[in-house]
């Protein structure tokens, strides 16, 4: 039976709607992760010398866990984030390496309540595209985070704690087994850009690895089941200098 060209359209209209709608579900900047539900978009400062050679940031490179009450600036912040995982070529090529250039990480982070001027707290969302932080919730989830690392109180005095989180499924289908192998030594590039941004720009900073998973996720509102938090690191004004 030859289908007619009525039905033939319907299926056409069926498969792009179908196309259509996983888009709008699974939509995010570029490639990577399914983007969370973002209230409102904040720019932040493009990228700034941070005034330290190289060789004097790695020696002094240091795991700091006591800071000032102070807050830290937004081009601090904004800085950090791009040593993180900024765009620096074409084809959104990052300041960190990436197993076949997939980006399986997201960074979020957590401002607790006058952490930095000008921000309110709550939980963000970096977007290496718009070099911008997306506002996921509001509110200062800076103690329940600590709790969530063991009672860590590093964690709950930092005025910023950034929180990344792997999405497994984006490496999956090419990595197979070797995936979450690939997000956590990708989480050590990033990791070591944050520390030697931090150091560069004299603040302090430590890779905290020990943490209720699920906690962690709830207090951020993540949901997808592939998500695994891989690294917490809070961020201030040493206290001692
Ligand atoms: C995978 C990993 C997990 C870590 N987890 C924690 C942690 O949960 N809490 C903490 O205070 N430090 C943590 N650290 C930091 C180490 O304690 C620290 O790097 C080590 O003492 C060496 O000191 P340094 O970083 O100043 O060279 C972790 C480091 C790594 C690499």
């Amino acid at each position: 039976m030859k289908p007619s060209a009525k039905a033939i359209l319907a299926i056409v209209a069926t498969i792009a709607c179908a196309g259509v709608a996983h888009h709008l579900l699974t939509w995010n900047e570029g490639a990577g992760p399914v983007q969370p539900r973002v209230k409102e978009w904040i720019e932040l400062p493009p990228p700034t010398d941070m005034d330290m050679p190289l060789r004097e940031a790695l020696q002094k490179r240091r795991s700091i866990r006591e800071y000032l009450p102070e807050p830290i600036r937004i081009n601090q912040l904004a800085n950090i984030l791009w040593a993180a995982q900024g765009i620096t070529h074409g084809h959104g090529f990052r300041t960190a390496p990436s197993a076949g250039a997939l980006y399986p990480i997201r960074v979020y982070v957590v401002i607790k309540k006058g952490g930095v001027d000008g921000l309110p707290a709550g939980v963000y969302v970096y977007d290496p595209h718009r070099h911008a932080l997306g506002l996921v919730r509001t509110g200062d989830v800076s103690a329940p985070l600590m709790r969530a690392c063991l009672g860590q109180e590093w964690v709950g005095k930092a005025p910023v704690d950034i929180v990344l989180v792997g999405y497994e499924s984006v490496l999956r289908p090419r990595y197979g087994d070797r995936s979450f192998r690939y997000m956590a030594e990708e989480a050590g590039h990033i990791g070591q850009n944050i520390y030697l941004a931090c150091t560069a720009m004299g603040l302090g900073t430590v890779a905290v690895g020990a943490f209720h998973d699920d906690e962690v996720k709830k207090i951020l509102g993540i949901t997808a089941p592939d998500a695994v938090p891989l690294y917490v690191f809070p961020i201030g004004v040493p206290a001692e200098r």
